[in-house]
């Protein structure tokens, strides 16, 4: 009877080679954050406390309602857990996490902008979302005795934008798009440039605030390190039979090609062969996505960048758009996954069994189009499906509520 228990004992312990020991190794932990020399305020704490007032600020969008916060709750890790996001109308595509953002060169799925701040500077002005115009916001900022004090300490001053016929504000409405443009254009070219050095501001000190968001160790990491450090009793204690079968599927299964590294991405741009909506036209991704850098004077390699001969300007500069940009979007992180489905670009998958289930199956996926040679059916039967799910499951941290 014994040696019976022994046996059982056994069989369901997991082995290990050596390649696996070290590819866990190479897992974690997230790396300390990159610099962001287009940003000379990224890690200046006076900005980030301006930043999070900010990113909290109902009164920075056209119905006085939306944040930033609305739709990047800090839950679920900063996501909303609606397939595609609702702000001043409902957009086409799923919130993305804010945690450990700080890593992300190339922001949105599509990569629209090139830096963070860049980026912040977007859903302001966005009618789907805020529905609001940079001079409003900066007129919104002056009008806060105390938010005015704190912003110009760090950044210089803003221009008097009180003087709405030299400044006019868009018509605050999610329709305005060509209104904002218009009111734009009847400014003068010295106001143009002095609101749009204060807007960059805006970006620089959201951006600021953001590289405070990092994520806690996950069950997961505290695995890897053990079995990497070749303490495998330990490991095998820290995550379940399951999710360790699921990480051997995982390393087998090619997804590394492109969720590799400590954040389970390559940062590259690739189709996973998610099957288009049907009766919708598909979504470009980044060939849409990369002429909107080129198109923004906050881009990394223009007038409000602090430093114009970084990676990411020369990056920007020297990208050219290609066809095979068409339909491909931002490899995601997989860490965080438990709070933020629904899943993919357009939230189409619900949760991560239907995620595994189109990898392995590629039922009406995508793929020809895009000529994506490193997707191929796995061929996993529904209890290793399970296993696959309870790995992503274990890279992400507890987030306390
Ligand atoms: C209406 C909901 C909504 C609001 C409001 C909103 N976001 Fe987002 N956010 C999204 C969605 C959806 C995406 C992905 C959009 C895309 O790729 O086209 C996104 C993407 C991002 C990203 C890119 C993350 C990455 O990994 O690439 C950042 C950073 C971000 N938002 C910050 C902000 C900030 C800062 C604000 C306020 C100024 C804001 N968001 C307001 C929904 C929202
Ligand atoms: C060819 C590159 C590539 C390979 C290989 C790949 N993925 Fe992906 N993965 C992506 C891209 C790109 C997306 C986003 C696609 C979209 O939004 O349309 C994605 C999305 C995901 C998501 C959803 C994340 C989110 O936040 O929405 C999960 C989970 C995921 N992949 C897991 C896996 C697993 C598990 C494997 C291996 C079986 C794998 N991927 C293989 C590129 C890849």
């Amino acid at each position: 009877m014994l040696s019976f228990v022994f046996l059982i004992t056994i069989a369901q312990t997991v082995d290990w080679t050596a390649e696996e020991r070290r590819l866990a190794g190479t897992l974690t932990p997230v790396p300390a954050l990159p610099k962001s020399p287009t940003n000379r305020f990224a890690d200046d704490p006076n900005a980030a406390a301006v930043g999070v007032r900010l990113f909290h600020d109902e009164r920075l969008s056209s119905n006085g309602s939306i944040s930033c916060a609305s739709c990047h709750r800090a839950e679920y890790a900063f996501t909303d857990q609606r397939n595609v996001a609702q702000g001043l109308g409902r957009g086409t595509r799923n919130t993305m996490t804010l945690l450990d953002v700080a890593h992300v060169r190339q922001p949105f799925w599509d990569g629209a902008a090139d830096s963070l701040w860049m980026q912040a500077l977007e859903p302001f002005e966005a009618p789907l979302e805020h529905g609001f115009d940079r001079v409003s916001v900066l007129r919104r900022i002056v009008e806060d005795e105390p938010l005015h004090k704190a912003f110009t300490t760090v950044f210089g001053s803003i221009p008097d934008v009180s003087d709405t016929a030299r400044f006019p504000p868009a018509t605050p409405r999610p329709e305005a798009a060509a209104e904002l443009r218009s009111a734009w254009s009847t400014m003068d070219d010295q106001d143009r440039k002095s609101v749009n050095a204060a807007y960059a501001n805006v970006g620089k000190a959201i951006e600021a605030f953001e590289r405070t968001l990092t994520s806690a160790s996950s069950p997961f990491d505290q695995f890897a390190a053990a079995l990497s450090a070749g303490n495998d009793e330990e490991a095998s204690r820290l995550i379940s039979r399951s999710a360790q079968r699921g990480f051997q599927i995982f390393l087998a299964s090619g997804c590394r090609n492109c969720h590799a590294g400590p954040r389970f991405t390559d940062e590259g741009f690739h189709s996973n062969g998610t099957p288009p909506p049907s009766g919708e036209r598909p979504d470009t991704g980044r060939w849409k996505g990369h002429p909107k850098v080129l198109r923004s004077p906050f881009r990394a390699d223009g007038e409000y960048s602090d430093d114009r001969s970084s990676d990411q300007a020369r990056i920007t500069a020297a990208t050219r758009r290609q066809p095979d940009m068409v339909g491909t979007f931002r490899t995601p992180t997989l860490r965080h996954l438990v709070h933020t489905g629904p899943y993919m670009h357009d939230g189409s998958m619900e949760t991560l069994e239907a995620v595994v289930r189109h990898y392995n199956r590629l039922e009406g996926a995508m793929l020809d189009h895009h000529g994506e040679a490193l997707l191929r059916p796995l061929g996993l039967d529904e209890a290793s499906e399970a296993d696959l799910v309870a790995f992503l499951r274990s890279l992400s941290a507890k987030i306390d509520r």
